[in-house]
This record gives structure tokens, C-alpha cells and sequence, in this order.
């Protein structure tokens, strides 16, 4: 089931007749890990007079929410290394019409922040993990450390939120071999987890993508030789397509940007940390919501005058080739995944 839109509100109505009630904020750029598939090992990160302030960003929530956005992921970069991020988290679960407050992280200080997250309203985490190996761990991310990652998993487990998932990008010759590991993992832990196919965003040094791409169908094949894998219709109002592993609470979600498009069903647009709205992950339609909230301050009907405007330049699907270079410039921490 799709979150629930709130229908006594306007809603956000693109060309195409897609109801958008998602909105995915990007908190910071920053991040503590550097995944080859994400960045390249020496980034520049915004300066911080380039961010909107979180106090702007709550604006923002607050505009999409009373446009009727029923659902907010906050991701980043790493959202939790943030000064700010938990009160900020805390305030937005308090916007009256919004469903669900969920976030995307690396599980790197879940540890000392899981419980309060909780407590402020976080419902659902999804958190990346693509490998049990920690040498392969350390190679992926260049700078994580899987036990740390693994204790904030456990964290996240006891804090209760409603549904904990994992999220793992596969790459050939990396770690597609450790797919159903992860898989056994989940289902010792009772969580979800997604195997996710690469995207080309951004120029990356570290692989060809072309060289590393692993289908969806691949995944599933190596996972249907331990596991029976049943089609569930449900949907976390995401791009996942869902199956349960029989007999365990487990579900297993492909995200397949090359092999399964799911633009015809997009009900999201996201936000930068540098203020801008991103109509599409796979495109560079935007509009800069930072220079309205600046030049118009404290007037909420423009800034809702523009997010409705935004709607008429939301591409219809996202445009991936794994050869060549990227058209996508930005890198992922940029958009927040
Ligand atoms: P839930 O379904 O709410 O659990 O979340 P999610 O899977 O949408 O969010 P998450 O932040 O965990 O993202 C998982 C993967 O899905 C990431 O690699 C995202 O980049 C990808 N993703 C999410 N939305 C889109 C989208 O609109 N287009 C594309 N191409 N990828 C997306
Ligand atoms: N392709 C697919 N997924 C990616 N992520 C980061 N970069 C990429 C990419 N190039 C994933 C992270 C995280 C989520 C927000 O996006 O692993 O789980
Ligand atoms: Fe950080 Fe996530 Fe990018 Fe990895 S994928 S570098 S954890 S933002």
C-alpha cells in the first residue's frame, strides 16, 4: 500500500498525471564513508555558507506537507553527522498531515542516535549495507568499518522502529557473490533488505559501470538457488518490487533502475542541501526553492507558488546509459540517493 495521500489538501499534480506525496530531503552532502559507486575518493564537499539552514529546510517540509507530501525520507550524504540533525528530525515529525517521517543512512552512528531517533518520529530506516566481508566493506565504502555499521544495525533493531531495511548496491566481481549472505543475514535479523542496481551519477574513477553492472534478474536467480522467493503486491511507496522469503517475515526488494523502469509510477521529488528541487534523480530539471525562501522570507505562498510551478518541468523518466560518460554530473550524496 502506498502511504496514504492527504486528501483534504491540494495536491502536487504533474504533466503526466503523477501524484507526488514523497518528498526526500538531503541534509548534508557530507559524508563519512566514500562508496566507489557514490563518489570518488577526494570530494568536494559545499562550502557551508552554500546550505540552506535546517530552520529553511523545516520551511520547506512545512510547504510540501500543506501541498499534501504525506511521506519525507531525510538521506544525505550522511544525515546524521549534521550539527542539528535529531531536533531538526524532530520538528518535522511534528507537521500536522505528514505520514510518515523516514530515513536513509549508513548506519555509521546509529549506535549512539537509533533511540532518539525513535523518539523523534523516525518510523522507518533504511540503512546501506553491501557486503558481510569487512575487508570488502572497507574497500567499498574506503573508510568504513563494518562492526561499527553492524552494532548501529543492532541498534536500529532494538530501537523498534517499524521496519528496518537494508539497501545494497550490487556490483559484478564485487559483491554480487555476497547477495545471499545479506539475504540470510536479513532474515536472521527479521528485516528487509533491497539489492539495487548501480546508477551513473556522477563521473566516478574507481570502476567502469558498464563492466559492473549486475541485473536484478541476476540477483534474484543466485538468491532463488537457497530461498523461495514469493511475489508480494505491497509497496513501501518507493521504487522497490517486493517478494517475501517463504516461511520468514523477510522481504526482498529489487530497485532496478536499467532492468525494470518504475518512472510511469514516480511519486517523489527531493531537495538539496544547497536548496535546490530536484524534479528527477536521472535528470537535471530543477528549481532553485533556496533563492525563493531568501528574496521572499516568511512568505509561504510563494514558495508554494513555485513548488506547484515545478511540477509542469518534472521529466516524464530518467535517462541511465552505462556507457560513455555520465549525463548526470552530480553524485548521489548530492541528491540524497
Ligand atoms: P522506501 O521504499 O521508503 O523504503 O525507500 P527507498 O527504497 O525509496 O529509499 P532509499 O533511500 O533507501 O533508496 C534506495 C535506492 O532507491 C537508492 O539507490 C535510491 O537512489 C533509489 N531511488 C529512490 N527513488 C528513486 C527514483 O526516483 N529514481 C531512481 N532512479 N532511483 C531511486
Ligand atoms: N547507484 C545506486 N545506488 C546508490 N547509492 C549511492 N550511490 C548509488 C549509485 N550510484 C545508494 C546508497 C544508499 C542509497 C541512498 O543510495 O547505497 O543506500
Ligand atoms: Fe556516503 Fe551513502 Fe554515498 Fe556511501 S553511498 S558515500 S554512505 S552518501
Amino acid at each position: 500500500m502506498r502511504p496514504d495521500s492527504n486528501t483534504s489538501v491540494p495536491s502536487l499534480i504533474d504533466r503526466f498525471g503523477r501524484s507526488i506525496n514523497y518528498l526526500r530531503i538531503s541534509i548534508t552532502d557530507r559524508c563519512d564513508f566514500r562508496c566507489v559507486y557514490c563518489m570518488s575518493e577526494n570530494m568536494t564537499f559545499l562550502p557551508r555558507a552554500q546550505l540552506l539552514t535546517l530552520e529553511e529546510m523545516l520551511w520547506i517540509a512545512q510547504a510540501f506537507v500543506e501541498l499534501g507530501v504525506s511521506k519525507i525520507r531525510i538521506t544525505g550524504g550522511e544525515p546524521l553527522i549534521r550539527r542539528g540533525a535529531l531536533p531538526f528530525m524532530r520538528q518535522v515529525g511534528l507537521l500536522p498531515g505528514l505520514n510518515e517521517l523516514v530515513m536513509t543512512t549508513n548506519g555509521s552512528q546509529l549506535s549512539e542516535s537509533a533511540v532518539e531517533l525513535r523518539a523523534a518520529g523516525v518510523k522507518r530506516i533504511n540503512i546501506s549495507l553491501d557486503t558481510l566481508d569487512p575487508r570488502r566493506f572497507r574497500e567499498i565504502t574506503r573508510t568504513g568499518d563494518l562492526p561499527r555499521v553492524l552494532n548501529g544495525i543492532d541498534a536500529a533493531i532494538a530501537a523498534g522502529f517499524e521496519r528496518v531495511k537494508l539497501n545494497a548496491v550490487v556490483l559484478k566481481n564485487r559483491n554480487h557473490e555476497d547477495a545471499t549472505e545479506l539475504a540470510a543475514f536479513a532474515v536472521e535479523k527479521k528485516i528487509d533488505i533491497s539489492f539495487i542496481e548501480e546508477m551513473p551519477l556522477g563521473n566516478i574513477i574507481d570502476h567502469d559501470r558498464s563492466q559492473s553492472y549486475y541485473s536484478s534478474d541476476e540477483i534474484r536467480r543466485d538468491l532463488n538457488r537457497r530461498f523461495m522467493l514469493l511475489p508480494v503486491t505491497e509497496s513501501s511507496g518507493g521504487p522497490a518490487r517486493y517478494f517475501r522469503i517463504a516461511g520468514t517475515v523477510t522481504r526482498i526488494g529489487f530497485i532496478s533502475p536499467h532492468s525494470h523502469n518504475f518512472c510511469g509510477d514516480c511519486n517523489r521529488v527531493r531537495l538539496t542541501s544547497e536548496g535546490r528541487l530536484l524534479l528527477c534523480l536521472g535528470n537535471e530539471h530543477s528549481v532553485d526553492l533556496k533563492r525563493v525562501v531568501r528574496s521572499h522570507p516568511g512568505n509561504m505562498e510563494k514558495l508554494k507558488g513555485a513548488i506547484v510551478g515545478a511540477m509542469k518541468i518534472k521529466p516524464e523518466r530518467h535517462l541511465f546509459e552505462l556507457t560513455g560518460q555520465p549525463v548526470i554530473f552530480r553524485h548521489m550524496n548530492a541528491s540524497g540517493g
